[in-house]
């Protein structure tokens, strides 16, 4: 099929890529003049595992292209994705104007009908107002061509974004036109081979799972912090409680790891703009806001142990911190933990000797040259001369550490770990201090 993906950010790219590997005939249009050369050059703008090559060998065999020409884009897609980005506006809501935007460079190259399926993450009634959008330009325009308005989420994870795109576990169609579900069905069919993994309904339901996911998703999170802060006041091990209650499948093992706060580029957001959606019904979301007010106290976790610890006394002392990523497997660092980490510490006088693995350049890219931010080439020479250690990020490097290297370097013998990656009764055999999540602390 012909399809043209707008946005060529994590979703687009994507998307756009994985169809195209399947043998559609996709374009992918966005207006960074940059960023579509590049990809033109086969530079790939994000870390994404799997996605260079898979970008490099559909470009090669013709089946996706890249411009910055929206007309083209339009003459192209008989199948148009709408996957712009939906920044949080001041009071929280998603801002729809990149999406609205393509909706009228859609109308107004439009020559004959169109299927526009969403894919951002947008607030319910979004369709509606896309598909008024489109009217208006089409009536200016004096045209009068069918197009129909689908929401169909995207629900891939950061760092396994192709594979998740590859192996769906749903495929989510939101729509009333059964000529619009037969296209879409016809464009998953390559991935839907196994059993039927999707699931069609009106197109507002689809607009609210989507949030629905990332907000129950967000409240495991949360639920697992919270225990975690008893779990260390009653003198029990939250690490013993996770896999006490994961093994209820009822419960699950996945997303109960408690840490510091989900980041990222969507929960955060997307629990505000619910809770500004749940307001704007007039109906307060109690459980969303203290989901919310949980995770803005967790992820200051680390921060208030390493400030105690020091009875205050921040200045002058260099901390170690080892992952910017807000999680392994991207070099992405929204709303990461390391960053209101790094701040407070700068703010109160500390510097900062960070490691990892592929955001080092994502830190310049966001800090510039500062004198109280070191970016050290491996996790030992962040450790040189450091006070004390600070873990953010679980990547698999961390995970063994040579503990009597890091004993003999850290002036302090202090780790605060924010993942909960070690024994604490090997760093206790080392002679380091050792402070968790939701575990009893040692020093
Ligand atoms: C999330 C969802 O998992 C995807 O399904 C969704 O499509 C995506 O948002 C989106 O809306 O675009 P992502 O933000 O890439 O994906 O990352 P996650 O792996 O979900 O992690 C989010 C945050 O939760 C991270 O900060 C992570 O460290 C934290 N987390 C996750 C925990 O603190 N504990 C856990 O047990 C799991």
């Amino acid at each position: 099929m012909k399809v043209s993906v707008f946005g060529t950010g994590y979703v687009g790219l994507v998307q756009g890529t994985v169809l195209a590997d399947v043998g559609h005939d996709v374009i992918c249009i966005d207006i960074d003049e940059a960023k579509v050369a590049g990809l033109k050059a086969g530079e790939i703008p994000i870390h994404e595992p799997g996605l260079a090559p898979l970008v490099l060998e559909n470009q090669a065999a013709g089946r996706l292209r890249f411009t910055t020409n929206a007309a083209e884009g339009v003459a192209h897609g008989e199948l148009i994705f709408l996957a712009v980005g939906t920044p949080p506006d001041e009071d929280g809501s998603a801002d729809l104007k990149h999406v609205l935007a393509v909706a009228r460079t859609i109308a107004r190259y439009m020559d004959g009908p169109r299927t526009l399926v969403n894919k951002s993450t947008v607030p319910v009634g979004t369709a509606d107002r896309v598909a008024a959008a489109v009217r208006e330009v089409l009536q200016e325009r004096g045209v009068d061509y069918p197009f129909d308005v689908v929401s169909n989420p995207e629900f891939l994870k950061e760092g396994a974004a192709v594979a998740d795109c590859k192996r769906p576990d749903r495929i989510v169609i939101g729509t009333d036109s059964p000529a619009a579900e037969a296209r879409l069905r016809e464009l998953y069919a390559p991935f839907n081979r196994n059993h039927d993994k999707i699931v069609v309904m009106d197109i507002r339901s689809a607009e609210l799972t989507k949030y629905a996911a990332n907000a129950m998703l967000a409240t495991k999170i949360s639920f697992m912090n919270e225990i975690a802060n008893l779990a260390e006041r009653l003198g029990a091990d939250v690490e013993a409680v996770r896999r006490g209650i994961g093994s209820d499948p009822r419960i699950g093992y996945h997303f109960i790891y408690p840490g510091l706060g989900y980041g990222g580029s969507c929960f955060p957001k997307d629990v505000k703009a619910l809770i500004h959606t749940a307001r704007s019904t007039d109906f307060s979301p109690e459980l969303l806001l203290a989901v919310e007010r949980r995770n803005e106290a967790q992820r200051r976790v680390l921060f208030d142990r390493i400030n105690a610890f020091y009875g205050g006394e921040l200045k002058g002392k260099v901390v170690a911190l080892w992952g910017l990523a807000f999680k392994p497997n991207t070099d992405d660092m929204r709303e990461a933990p390391s960053r209101s980490l790094m701040e407070a510490l700068w703010a109160a006088g500390a510097r900062v000797q960070a490691h990892d693995p592929v955001a080092m350049q994502e830190a310049s890219r966001v800090y510039g040259e500062r004198s109280d931010l070191v970016l050290a080439a491996t996790p030992t020479a962040a450790l040189e001369g450091a006070d004390c250690l600070a873990i953010v990020t679980e990547w698999q490097t961390f995970r063994v550490p040579d503990f009597a290297q890091m004993a003999h370097l850290l002036k302090d013998r202090m780790v605060f770990d924010g993942r909960n990656l070690y024994d604490p009764a090997l760093l206790a055999r080392h002679g380091l201090g050792y402070s968790s999540i939701g575990r009893a602390a040692q020093d």
